[in-house]
């Protein structure tokens, strides 16, 4: 909506040449730091989903997780936090995915959590790459989980996410 926008364009920080040269960081530490720019943005996360429609929210790591919380509240759900590796006891179910250098890896507990048939909606702050969400996807299909959608705050477009993600029901708030 123009207010969710509005809201992000006026608060979001740009910085340049960070983490690389050339590379423009779009820090949204000041939208979710003001109150109206919180809200609007959790509503629009919630989106089209409705209470009943979602089993659970689940936040990626670090910054899903300050979303998914508020997400999962308004859809009266269960959140999950889906980790980087090393944080979780074992067993853990885990993905895999490429950076920019190198490779990181995503985990959820294999135990304790019984994700089979259930809907999860999995909220981000920001799409690059696609990689992150990619894996979450992945992840979330070998826990059995169905993904009922995918929303995030900032799509930085070009780098070919969209295309990565596209047999998942996409939400992007706003774009860089
Ligand atoms: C950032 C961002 C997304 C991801 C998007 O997280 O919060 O999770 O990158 O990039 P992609 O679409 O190219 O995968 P980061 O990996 O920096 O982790 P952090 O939230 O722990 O800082």
């Amino acid at each position: 909506s123009p207010t969710i926008v509005a809201a992000v364009e006026r608060l979001m920080r740009r910085v340049e040449d960070f983490p690389a040269a050339g590379v423009q960081f779009c820090d949204l530490t000041p939208v979710l730091a003001d109150p109206d720019g919180f809200a609007a943005v959790v509503d629009g996360l919630v989106g089209s989903h409705e209470v009943g429609s979602v089993d659970y929210v689940a936040g990626l790591d670090a910054r899903g997780f300050l979303l998914a919380g508020a997400v999962a509240v308004r859809l009266h759900t269960g959140v999950l936090a889906i980790r980087k590796a090393g944080k979780l006891p074992p067993p853990v179910h885990s993905r895999s995915y490429e950076l920019e250098y190198g490779a990181a890896t995503l985990e959820l507990p294999a135990d304790g959590l019984d994700l089979r048939g259930k809907r999860v909606l999995v909220v981000d702050d920001v799409l690059a790459t696609g990689g992150t969400l990619g894996a979450a996807v992945g992840l979330l299909d070998d826990c059995g989980a169905v993904v009922a959608g995918l929303s995030v705050v900032l799509e930085v477009p070009g780098l070919g996410g969209r295309d990565r993600l596209a047999d998942t029901p996409l939400t992007c708030l706003t774009v860089a």
